[in-house]
């Protein structure tokens, strides 16, 4: 209610005007409520009679520009570049085929990279929604990448474009099972067969008739009036694109809370999906491909998201959720529009000679009970076997309404309307497309074991991720630290990393982990680790330290080399090359020495928190003897490293930055602490600016340690700045966020 009482005084200020027509029409109506039928249109829908101009920006997520599918969103790419007032193009996606298509379309058409995505590539939907919802034209449009436009689709948003009330407008396609045309260059006309110009009247009238709709695809398209308004309550939780349930999710969420005037517009205009195209000279590669790789994993993180955020898997059994659908009245040339609910009990139509029209019986969900107010906002549910009570106006419960915004007003306009009947109801509609799916079929397709297990083994997870010299970045993470995790890997996605992988030593992390499309594998049977009591010199810190050291030697005999950072550890950059260089028969480690006139090898300072380690024979041997003097250690691993590598009292070490371990001859070497320092080194910690100061002295990393408390961890991180994660959006910090804000207390 915040949200919209200062959305209302933001548009009183900025539309004085209009608002006084509004409040002399309020007046009006307090004064006598049948006043009203004198009226031309009633003030709870005033609208500007005249076209705005507006500016339009669509955001998609294409799969690579390959094959039929290719050629399928380029064909709906070319289509939305015709309409008028042309809107602009955001390509979401890092796949190169993206820049090379968007290249030649610029300015029009760009590419932004500044997603989230799982880590085998798929786009992530609550990322995608809000950069659609940073947009800063006047109206945000998010499609599917294969779907083609009309000219009646910009008729639908200058519509909307007029109304008051903030909106949000949902289709689905119809299926064109055989679409013959094509076209070859953006600006260029459709053609036919051997390049025969059709009018793009033509082709439109083609698929309306040819048009098939699909049951239960949900919302392909949505667009919306940009502003602060939110879609809906609640933080969308990180759904997998395309894997099911999201658009669902959506539709039900923006319903349940009311912000905006939801609407289905499904038949109001023509949304196209060309199965069978025309094969063209322009693609060579005909095979078809899929348009999202079907993931088994996707779609059960989805099931689970959909199940456990918001309200959507828990509306009663008997509800169905339909919005208000927008018809056009008149003819398929008209610029006519009308809304009605789903029994057509109630419309509202404009240009307003088309008043509002009762039909069926009752007085619809005019008379639902104020009771039941929160069941009549936006019309959006309806008991299917029509058991809600129907009772006669009462004049009084107008008055309580007129602060409504008008769609929540509808019904009580609909009330004091004429009955006159309308040419709409002449139109016959093709009622096909149908967003909501019954109860059963939405319900069913979860899984009801809420336990998540990624499909895969460590193995096939190191072949997936890591890179191309066998590396990868490894953090072995409880529950306790999963912000900090979730900061740290925003920062290696930030630097393009990709080949991070995580090992999860409790159930919550690691089911966070896969809820967030992390490659990640369990360390070992699962611990019972307490949230805040994890830190360091703790029995529970010793047994999480000594989980990592066996599991990197795992790693290692699997033939990968493992750069292990804690999560806590800030990369300003990536070091992996430097941590390379000192060759295979070195382990790089940070040293924990803060002391400026001590030595860096000085015993006991091996930071086990941060090192490289080679896949060899040497190192092998090494891990495996430190594995063991730690099972036998009563204290944290960190130890065993420097006992094992550097002797007992430090007796192998060399200069004051190595050791060499005689057994192996492997060679450790302490990192230069002004790139590489640990959250003692000068203090750097309580520098003002830690950023700026750590930057100049040519800091790679800054770890921070040397603290104790989660809590006192964070707080310093945070307030550093040095942090990467929106906890709230539950997504990396992006360059078009405005909330920058971070709430993890
Ligand atoms: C649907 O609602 C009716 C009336 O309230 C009730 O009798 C019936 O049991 C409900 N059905 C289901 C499946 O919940
Ligand atoms: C509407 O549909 C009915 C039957 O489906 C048909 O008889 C009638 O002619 C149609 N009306 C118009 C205006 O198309
Ligand atoms: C974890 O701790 C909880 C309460 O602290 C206890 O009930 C549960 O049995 C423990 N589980 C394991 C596996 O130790
Ligand atoms: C650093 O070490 C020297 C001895 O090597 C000692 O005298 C000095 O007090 C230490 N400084 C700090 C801050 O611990
Ligand atoms: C490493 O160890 C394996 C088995 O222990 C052995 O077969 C191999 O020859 C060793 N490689 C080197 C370079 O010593
Ligand atoms: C370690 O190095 C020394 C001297 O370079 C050499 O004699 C010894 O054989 C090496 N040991 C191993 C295990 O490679």
């Amino acid at each position: 209610m915040a949200i919209r009482s200062r959305q209302r005084l933001s548009r009183f200020s900025s539309k004085v005007a209009l608002v006084a027509v509004w409040v002399a029409g309020m007046l009006l109506i307090s004064m006598s409520p049948f006043a009203l039928n004198l009226l031309p249109s009633s003030p709870e829908w005033q609208v500007e009679k005249k076209a705005r101009p507006m500016t339009i920006t669509i955001y998609t997520a294409p799969a690579p520009f390959e094959g039929r599918q290719g050629q399928r969103q380029m064909l709906a790419i070319y289509s939305w570049l015709q309409l008028n007032p042309r809107p602009s193009v955001v390509l979401l996606g890092q796949d190169a085929s993206l820049s090379k298509f968007a290249e030649p379309l610029a300015p029009f058409v760009r590419v932004d990279t500044e997603i989230d995505f799982t880590f085998l590539g798929a786009h992530m939907f609550h990322t995608m929604v809000g950069r659609a919802r940073a947009s800063t034209s006047d109206i945000a449009v998010l499609i599917e990448p294969d779907l083609i436009l009309f000219p009646d689709f910009i008729d639908v948003l200058g519509y909307s474009h007029l109304m008051q009330d903030d909106w949000l407008l949902v289709a689905m396609s119809r299926n064109v099972p055989s679409f013959p045309f094509h076209q070859q260059l953006p600006e260029g006309p459709w053609l036919i067969k051997s390049n025969n110009v059709v009018e793009t009247e033509e082709v439109h009238a083609y698929v309306s008739q040819h048009g098939q709709w699909t049951a239960c695809k949900g919302g392909q398209l949505w667009a919306w009036n940009t502003g602060k308004v939110p879609l809906h309550a609640g933080v969308m939780p990180p759904f997998v694109y395309g894997q099911g349930q999201h658009n669902e999710w959506l539709l039900n969420e923006a319903l349940t809370s009311g912000y905006r005037f939801v609407f289905d517009a499904s038949e109001a205009f023509s949304l196209i999906y060309p199965q069978d195209i025309p094969k063209t000279v322009q693609v060579t590669q005909t095979e078809e491909v899929d348009k999202y790789e079907y993931q088994e994993w996707g779609f059960a993180v989805n099931a689970h998201l959909a199940r456990h955020y918001g309200s959507y898997f828990f509306r009663p059994a008997n509800f169905s959720n339909l919005p208000v659908k927008l018809f056009k009245c008149g003819g398929p040339k008209s610029k006519k529009f009308c809304f009605w609910d789903h029994f057509k009990h109630l419309s509202y139509c404009f240009p307003p000679e088309l008043l509002l029209i009762a039909e069926g019986q009752g007085a619809g969900f005019a008379g639902m009970q104020a009771a039941e107010d929160s069941y009549i906002t936006s019309f959006r549910r309806y008991v299917l076997g029509k058991t809600w009570k129907y009772f006669p106006i009462q004049p009084h419960l107008l008055g309580a309404r007129r602060n409504l915004p008008f769609w929540k007003n509808f019904v009580s306009g609909f009330r004091m309307s004429s009955n006159r009947r309308s040419t709409c109801l002449q139109d016959n509609f093709t009622v096909g497309a149908e967003l909501d799916c019954p109860v059963s079929r939405v319900k069913e397709p979860l899984p009801l074991n809420s336990h998540l297990a990624s499909p895969f083994s460590l193995e096939s997870l190191l072949s997936r991720v890591a890179n191309s010299d066998k590396v990868v970045v490894l953090a072995v993470v409880g529950n306790s630290y999963r912000d900090m995790l979730m900061s740290w890997v925003c920062r290696l996605k930030w630097l393009k990393l990709s080949n991070l992988i995580l090992s999860a030593v409790d159930d919550d992390i690691y089911e966070f982990a896969i809820l967030q499309g992390l490659p990640v594998f369990k360390s070992g049977p699962s611990m019972n680790l307490s949230f805040n009591d994890c830190h360091f010199g703790t029995e529970c810190f010793q047994t999480v330290t000594k989980v990592k050291s066996r599991t990197v030697l795992q790693i290692l005999q699997l033939g990968y080399h493992v750069l292990l950072s804690d999560v806590d550890v800030y990369w300003f950059k990536d070091p992996t090359r430097e941590l390379m260089s000192f060759g295979p028969g070195t382990l790089v480690a940070q040293t924990d020495e803060y002391n400026l006139t001590e030595a860096l090898n000085v015993p006991r300072r091996l930071n086990s928190g941060f090192y490289f380690a080679w896949s060899n024979n040497a190192t092998i041997a090494a891990f495996e003897r430190i594995v063991k003097h730690a099972a036998t250690s009563h204290m944290s691993e960190q130890p065993s490293f420097y006992d094992v590598l550097c002797g007992v009292g430090g007796k192998y070490r060399v200069g004051t930055t190595l050791c060499v371990e005689p057994l192996t001859n492997l060679t450790v070497h302490f990192l230069d602490r002004e790139k590489y320092p640990n959250g003692a080194y000068k203090t750097l910690w309580e520098n003002e600016n830690v950023a700026e100061v750590c930057k100049q002295q040519g800091c790679v990393i800054l770890h921070n340690n040397w603290i104790s408390g989660r809590k006192k961890k964070l707080a310093r991180q945070i307030a550093s700045g040095l942090w990467d994660y929106d906890d709230r959006g539950r997504m990396c910090v992006k360059s078009w966020h405005s909330s920058g804000q971070i709430h993890l207390f």
